[in-house]
């Protein structure tokens, strides 16, 4: 796998191959002193190029600051996080922000919808940030934003505020709007918890189709056990500790040459 230059800088090369996303001995503290809350414990944590892991834990276990770590939102308070070869820790600030711009897809649980935006540009949004895209490129755009809408089932919604959509629209705009880019991970912290089942079943058919038609790595946290068979592996975090449960999905992750 070749290095990466990042702002003019070679990154160092580090991690083990094939895994899209690493991390090794990693523990999260929030704030310190006897105040301080420890909320990852020795977390170990590998995702491979076109694998589907699922993290479950309970309220308050520690789901959105591990993904919020292996989305390089936050940075770890001890041990190493390596993306795409890239030691986390050896990135500025800015590097950082690029790599994840280019690499990854991030559905907040919060959603962090624009409100001022329509549902169609909240999903152009993240081709935006990349860059001003040329005319036959912006309705390229606009195409895929429709069509990702129409594949969470919004195609009469694009050009509806978010102030008008239910919560279940809302955390599917934020769906579409990771997708956008075609990223080669998904990092989507509890994307189902306000969908019905029809809507969880488009939505994982949806991320499926992303991981065998374009070799999409996905890291999904959730509370909600029927979101487990479409995994590859699945693992359960219990006040901050992870461990592996037994395998329940029924494919094996696609190897996707860098
Ligand atoms: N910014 C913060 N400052 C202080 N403590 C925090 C902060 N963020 C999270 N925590 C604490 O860290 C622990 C893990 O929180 P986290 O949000 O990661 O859990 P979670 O599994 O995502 O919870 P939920 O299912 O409610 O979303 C909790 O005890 C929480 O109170
Ligand atoms: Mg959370």
């Amino acid at each position: 796998m070749d290095a990466m230059l990042l702002n003019g800088r070679k990154a160092m090369l580090t991690g083990i191959p094939g895994d899209l996303v690493s991390l090794s001995r990693v523990h999260k503290v929030y704030g310190g002193g006897i105040a301080g809350v420890h909320a990852l414990h020795d977390i170990e944590l590998h995702v491979a190029t076109g694998e589907m892991v699922t993290v479950c834990g309970p309220c308050g276990s520690g789901k959105t600051s591990l993904l919020n770590i292996a989305g390089m939102l936050d940075i770890a308070s001890e041990g190493n996080v390596v993306i795409a070869s890239l030691l986390v820790s050896r990135l500025s600030e800015q590097a950082r922000a690029d790599l994840r711009g280019e690499m990854i897809g991030f559905v907040f649980q919060s959603f962090s919808l624009i409100p001022v935006m329509t549902a169609r540009e909240n999903v152009l949004l993240p081709l935006l940030l990349r860059g001003s895209l040329a005319q036959g490129e912006l309705s390229a755009a606009h195409d895929r934003a429709d069509a990702l809408l129409a594949q969470v089932g919004l195609a009469t919604q694009a050009q509806h505020y978010p102030s008008k959509l239910t919560a279940s629209q809302c955390q599917r705009v934020a769906i579409a709007r990771a997708l956008v880019t075609r990223p080669r991970l998904v990092i989507a912290d509890e994307p189902t918890s306000r969908l019905d089942n029809g809507c969880i079943r488009l939505v994982m058919d949806l991320f499926s189709r992303q991981q065998q038609e374009q070799g999409t790595a996905f890291l999904i946290s959730t509370r909600d056990q029927r979101q487990l068979s479409r995994a590859d592996r699945t693992l359960q975090l219990s006040e901050g500790r992870l461990q592996s449960l037994p395998s329940t999905g029924s494919r094996r992750p696609l190897r996707v040459q860098l």
